[in-house]
């Protein structure tokens, strides 16, 4: 058995049943699993918790369990061992990592900050451990807008990475804070001229957009908001159609929880595909996931030092958005 892969590289027996032996393995090891709702939808099913970057935070915060499976990408693995380092997260796939994320490499992100000295640093939760030991306070797009409000109007602030959010956000609270210059490939990638061809096929539909997209998006958007405010919105509208600009994964649970309802997916430019995944999402598969509960690997770590550091931003999160209530 190796993870030199990134996930566990060890052949399956023929015939084995991998959703009643992840139920089986999960009671055995005293394990809980957490999927985001990017998620491949069999993977979602099988999840103990399912939510978005806020609400997986909020629930690896709260257990009480001592192994956590995080069905997501890394960052959001990173997220649940900073705030539990007495816990044993694991991924099934370590690999699994973010073009936002990416985007910002810490040393550079450092560099940005020590050249706009006297700013709150803010970042989006879609940053690695490194980024998030540099910075005052973590957002996630269910809490970005009122984290940024709860300081005052004159709070000279940095925001990273994500600039789509970031002038969103601008755009919405009237701030002027300095964006990092980063974006999410999946989400930058929506073909406007498609949107506009959906809209027009589909005139009752309602269209959600994740505010990691285009403004040229964004602006035709009924709702925007984190994956779990567009469910929301979904379940609670009156609207029987929905054209949804964010991840296809989210697409799954809309769908669950609302068998009558039409979900179509937004399109990417460059593609014959109809809608739109991210690539590292889905990485994680039901055989990943298996042997990452038998094996009990690969584990997420993160440097003691950084954790420590990276910790203190997250919980500054959870504890206004508590206050907030959301
Ligand atoms: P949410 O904060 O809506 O879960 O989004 C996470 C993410 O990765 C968006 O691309
Ligand atoms: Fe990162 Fe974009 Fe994938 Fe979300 S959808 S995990 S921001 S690459």
């Amino acid at each position: 058995m190796t993870v030199d892969k990134g996930y566990v590289d060890a052949p399956i027996e023929p015939g084995v049943d991998l959703k009643e032996e992840i139920r089986r393995l999960k009671k055995e090891k005293g394990a809980v699993i957490l999927a985001h709702y990017y998620q491949k939808g069999e993977i979602q099913d099988l999840a103990d918790y399912i939510g978005d970057s806020l609400a997986l935070a909020q629930i690896a915060s709260k257990l009480k369990e001592s192994v956590i499976v995080l069905c997501g990408v890394n960052f959001m693995g990173e997220t649940a061992k900073m705030l539990c380092p007495d816990k044993t997260v694991l991924i099934p796939d370590l690999s699994a990592g973010c073009s936002l994320a990416d985007s910002c490499p810490a040393d550079e992100f450092e560099a940005f900050i020590k050249a706009n000295p006297g700013h709150t640093v803010i970042s989006y939760v879609n940053t690695s451990a490194k980024v998030k030991a540099l910075t005052d306070v973590v957002v996630t797009s269910s809490n970005a807008r009122q984290i940024v409000e709860s300081f005052p109007a004159d709070t000279p602030i940095i925001f990273g990475p994500d600039r789509n959010l970031g002038n969103y956000i601008n755009s919405t609270t009237g701030r002027s804070m300095k964006l990092w210059d980063g974006a999410c490939h999946v989400h930058e990638e929506f073909s406007v001229e498609k949107l506009i061809e959906l809209k027009r096929l589909h005139p009752q539909a309602k269209v959600l957009v994740h505010p990691e997209c285009k403004r040229q998006i964004v602006i035709l958007a009924d709702k925007v908001g984190s994956t779990a405010a567009l469910l929301k919105y979904a379940v609670e509208s009156d609207a029987m159609e929905f054209i949804v600009a964010t991840e296809s994964g989210i697409l799954h649970e809309m769908q669950k929880r609302c068998p009558d309802k039409v979900f179509i997916p937004a399109a990417p430019n460059d593609s014959t595909c109809a809608c739109n995944d991210c690539s590292y999402m889905k990485l994680n598969s039901l055989e990943k996931l298996y042997n990452t509960l038998k094996y009990m690997a690969p584990e997420v770590t993160v440097d003691p030092a950084t954790a420590e550091r990276g910790r203190k931003p997250i919980e500054r999160m959870l504890e206004i958005s508590e206050k907030l209530g959301l």
